[in-house]
């Protein structure tokens, strides 16, 4: 498929997502939602994608957030709809079912912000910068920023993110757990990637049913996080590369997972 804000590549296994205005540091208009929507489709779908690595163009920004020119025009009404719809496309990037890790290359601001805590996992470059500067244009953020930041951060360091609107550096986002790693800007693609593979060497089915009993029991009882492990430990121990990992170790060789 074609998009015209978006570039996007399948390399053995590896689908990469660009976000593709940099004249507008990747601003997320329209258009790149609704490609959005739709590339997050096709991951979910074509089999031969096994993870994704999410990316800005250029140098300078991951998304500085969504398009202001778009938003200086909005009512309340389409306002909500334009929430909701970003909301749902990051929903469904979070749950798509494979690893996403976010490649953060420079400014990640309200909508880019919360584009990076859909994914995964981050990987920024030193030069990135973490903000949810809403607020300062007199509105809050609308694609999920108060509902993940203080998953990720904790409810006061999120707050203290949310009510300044100011940016912090990648090393304090790596300090508050905003970020996983942080490598320099010119080993930042070839390290998000490494990081992917490093994912995508273990059993998907396995690293899928960890990713979804993350994001569910999150909101669970600690009974009902449990169960959920243990239904999944079951259901994966029914799994052919369950067997092919405990029978790899005994072997003293490689696993080769197949999906199965
Ligand atoms: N929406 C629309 N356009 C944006 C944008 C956004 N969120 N962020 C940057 N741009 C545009 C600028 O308007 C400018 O376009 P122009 O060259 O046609 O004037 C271009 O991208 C480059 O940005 P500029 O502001 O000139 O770069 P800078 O280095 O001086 O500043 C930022 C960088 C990120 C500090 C600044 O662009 C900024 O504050 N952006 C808005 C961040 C924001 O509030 N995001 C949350 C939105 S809810």
């Amino acid at each position: 498929m074609a998009y015209s804000t978006l570039l996007f590549d399948v390399t053995d296994g590896v689908a990469r997502i660009t976000i593709n205005r940099p004249d507008k540091l990747n601003a997320l208009n329209a258009t790149v939602m609704r490609e959005l929507g739709e590339v997050v489709a096709q991951v979910e779908t074509e089999q031969a994608i096994r993870g994704v690595l999410l990316t800005g163009a250029g140098s300078k920004a991951f998304v500085a957030g969504a398009d202001i020119t778009e938003l200086a025009s909005q009512g309340p009404v389409d306002g909500k709809a334009r929430a909701q719809l970003g909301q749902s496309v990051f929903r469904r990037l979070e749950r798509c079912g494979k690893p996403v890790v976010a490649a953060v290359n420079g400014f990640a601001l309200g909508g880019g912000c919360e584009l990076a805590m859909a994914c995964h996992l981050r990987v920024a470059s030193e030069n990135a910068k973490f903000g949810q500067p809403e607020v300062k244009l007199g509105i809050g953020p609308g694609y999920g920023g108060t509902v993940r930041l203080p998953r990720l951060i904790g409810k006061g360091r999120a707050l203290e993110m949310l009510l300044t609107g100011e940016m912090i550096d990648a090393a304090e986002a790596q300090r508050i757990g905003l970020v996983n790693r942080v490598v320099p800007a010119d080993r930042l693609l070839a390290e998000a990637e490494a990081l992917l593979r490093t994912i995508l060497a273990n059993g998907p089915l396995a690293v899928r049913f960890v990713i979804e009993a993350v994001d569910a029991g999150l909101e669970l009882s600690v009974e009902d996080g449990l169960l959920l492990e243990a239904n999944h430990f079951g259901l994966l121990s029914a799994t052919a590369d369950m067997r092919e990992g405990t029978t790899a170790f005994t072997e003293k060789r490689k696993a080769v997972f197949t999906g199965g």
